[in-house]
């Protein structure tokens, strides 16, 4: 039997298809190297932004020739844009055979199993995984921000038992994995209520594990940073000094409207302490431009806290309204466009400057594969004077930048 899945998305979307493949391979399935050997088609959708529920639809719709061909091959859509759509994705593409919705994720396994009885036949499958390894620790979210589909989609946040997480990391650990990324909505507002553990403690426990050199996680909600985040931050060097925060917006009154509960001023201020603690801290962020009834007053805040911050990168994004009747679009999609094309430009410019203060510095870095990998501060990197060890965990003197990449040679 071969499988195809297709993801669109976050991070955790990809995590949760990686654990399908498991699953499958487990039972002996082999991933199909095109679309017409497959007997069993996943898509996992996206919903965030309307154009990445139109580029899942147009997959759908594409596979309808597959599908009628022999009617004994298996579509099934998962994912948040199934969440949302329901019963009108099977109305719409006949010939979908499951629709699993977000919330009902682990149905997925009862549906293969039923489809596809065949027990596994590779328990003991040699789980590869790359060097560096995601690990979801809660989903959905309990904040509602009001531009943001997610909550109903994916419902309120789940923790992951405390143990479990751990286990889990330590088995990831002893197949490969050097590198960690916690993943969550609000990846820092983990608390396992029963054994009374919060982010910072899952942290701690993960850097006892010798072969994780570096623990990654998105994306932290700015309201979740506190001081005993940033004691550990001073102390242990395997936490990422790469932190992903989503801004969103520059402006206090649309950050209000947003329910984003903290004001640009404690954002910064939060910037400021990790870059206190480790001057080499790079941050990247999120931001929203042309939310309702956002005006160019406030589009030129977000350009200014975007100039302010300095982002060692930024997606911008430009709304997508998600309710039908809430929260409309208030420019006109020119305006959109327009504040769209500054702050990416602006952005861009920012980010390539912090890239090329890189060159001369020393920095760490992890090998991914060859002599490629990521330094610690989130820049992809390439060593020039020597073939690395795939996991290896490195210093290098930046010596040229090229495409986004640092180019170095070892240090001593
Ligand atoms: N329109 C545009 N961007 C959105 N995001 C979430 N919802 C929307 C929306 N309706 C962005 C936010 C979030 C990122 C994952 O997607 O910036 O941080
Ligand atoms: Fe959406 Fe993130 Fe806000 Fe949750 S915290 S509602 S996932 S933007």
């Amino acid at each position: 039997m071969k499988y195809k899945i297709f993801t669109f998305g976050c991070q955790l979307n990809f995590d949760d298809s990686k654990n399908i493949e498991i699953f499958l391979k487990k039972k002996g399935f082999i991933n199909a190297q095109k679309l017409d050997d497959s007997d069993l088609v996943v898509i996992n959708t996206c919903t965030v932004r309307q154009h990445a529920e139109d580029k899942a639809l147009s997959l759908i719709g594409s596979l309808k020739r597959w599908k009628e061909t022999n009617k004994d091959r298996k579509l099934i859509v998962s994912g948040c844009a199934s969440e949302k759509l329901g019963e009108e994705l099977k109305k719409r593409f006949e010939f979908i055979d499951y629709v699993i919705g977000a919330k009902s994720y682990n149905k997925i396994y009862e549906i293969i199993e039923k489809e596809f009885p065949q027990k596994p036949i590779n328990t003991n499958l040699n789980l590869n995984y790359d060097v560096s390894a995601y690990q979801t620790i809660s989903r959905g979210c309990n904040m509602k921000c009001s531009y943001c589909i997610v909550p109903y989609v994916r419902g309120n946040e789940i923790t992951i038992e405390f143990k479990k997480i751990i286990e889990e990391v330590y088995k990831k650990a002893k197949n490969n994995v050097k590198e960690i990324i916690l993943l969550g909505q609000t990846v820092n507002s983990y608390f396992d209520r029963s054994e009374k553990k919060d982010f910072v403690d899952l942290i701690r426990e993960i850097s006892q594990i010798d072969e994780i050199k570096i623990i990654r996680f998105l994306s932290s909600h700015p309201l979740f940073f506190n001081e005993k985040f940033f004691d550990e931050y001073r102390r242990n060097p395997k936490i990422s000094r790469w932190i992903h925060l989503p801004l969103q917006s520059g402006s206090n009154r649309i950050l209000k409207i947003m329910r984003r509960g903290y004001t640009v001023e404690r954002f910064k201020e939060i910037v400021k302490e990790l870059k206190k603690i480790d001057t080499k801290t790079s941050i990247s962020t999120d931001i929203i431009v042309g939310y309702t009834s956002e005006t160019e007053e406030d589009f030129l805040m977000t350009l200014n806290a975007v100039r302010e911050i300095r982002f060692s990168f930024a997606y911008c994004f430009k709304y997508s309204p998600r309710f039908n009747d809430k929260e409309p679009l208030t420019i006109s999609v020119e305006e959109l466009e327009k504040r769209h094309q500054i702050i990416l430009s602006e952005v861009k410019k920012i980010a390539k400057e912090l890239i090329n203060e890189k060159k001369g510095e020393v920095e760490e870095a992890i090998i991914y594969k060859g002599s490629s990998g990521k330094t610690h501060t989130g820049y992809n990197c390439c060593i020039i004077d020597s073939r690395e060890v795939e996991g290896s965990f490195v210093k290098f003197k930046v010596t040229e930048i090229k495409n986004n990449t640092l180019y170095g040679r070892i240090y001593e």
